[in-house]
């Protein structure tokens, strides 16, 4: 149906998870989905469909950075008519308040980004998560128990920065908890294509402390983000 992605019109649920990891896409769907179909594997990006408690939602990979997810999200909404999109990945952590295995409910996610930055001239957009799937997330990580913050994230282009950690700091000094690298434009997209989204991150690794997960905390940890997430898609 596109260049990147082969799935035909029905393929997709209305509402998708987002992992980056086409692996991850391929685990989601076989441990928790009842019934899943492969739906698209153009590029190794693995998408699938299936149901969770009953009810339909979709997996599809979306790469590493803001430019990759761009074009699965583009197309996501406007060519399959997905209206729910739910980012579930790791992030570094900016904030000493934030343990590893916590989750991070993106409120709103700064970035570095020109995809977004060049969008909007003298302005600085503000990309923010759904209210509706924020709530519900914050509602069920309680009623959970899952140790969890909701605030800003940052998305940066950069993983290896030449520089080192300069620029980051003034970020943690304005309350940022952590950086990934595709929140804003998951949210920019949204915004402009009037649909809902939201991204959960679990925190693996502390900028600031150099805490790191541990493989086996890592799978428990990506279990209860996923469950939440799922949860979550199939109730939007
Ligand atoms: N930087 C960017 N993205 C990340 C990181 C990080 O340190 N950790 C996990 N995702």
């Amino acid at each position: 149906m596109t260049p990147h992605n082969h799935a035909k019109l029905g393929d997709y649920a209305p509402a998708v998870l987002l992992p980056g990891d086409p692996l991850r896409a391929k685990w989601i769907a076989e441990t928790f989905f009842e019934a899943p179909r492969l739906v698209n594997s153009v590029r190794n990006c693995l998408g699938y469909t299936g149901t969770w408690k009953g009810k339909p939602v979709s997996v599809q990979a979306s790469g590493m950075g803001q430019p990759s997810l761009a074009i699965y999200v583009h197309e996501l909404i406007n060519v399959y008519g997905v209206q729910s999109l739910i980012r579930v990945g790791t992030c570094g952590g900016l904030n000493a308040k934030v343990k590893v295995r916590d989750v991070i409910l993106a409120q709103g996610a700064s970035t570095d980004s020109s995809i977004v930055k060049g969008r909007f001239g003298a302005f600085n957009f503000a990309p923010i998560a759904d209210f509706g799937l924020l709530r519900s997330a914050a509602d069920k990580a309680e009623a959970a128990g899952l140790r969890f913050h909701a605030g800003n994230l940052l998305s940066s282009d950069i993983f290896y920065h030449a520089d080192g950690f300069a620029g980051y700091d003034k970020l943690p000094e304005h309350g940022v908890l952590g950086v990934e690298m595709e929140a804003a434009v998951l949210y920019t997209l949204a915004a402009r294509f009037g649909v809902k989204a939201l991204t959960i991150c679990t925190m693996t690794d502390c900028l600031i402390t150099h805490e790191e997960i541990s493989a086996d905390e890592r799978q428990s940890s990506l279990t209860e983000m996923v469950e939440l997430a799922l949860d979550v898609a199939v109730e939007s």
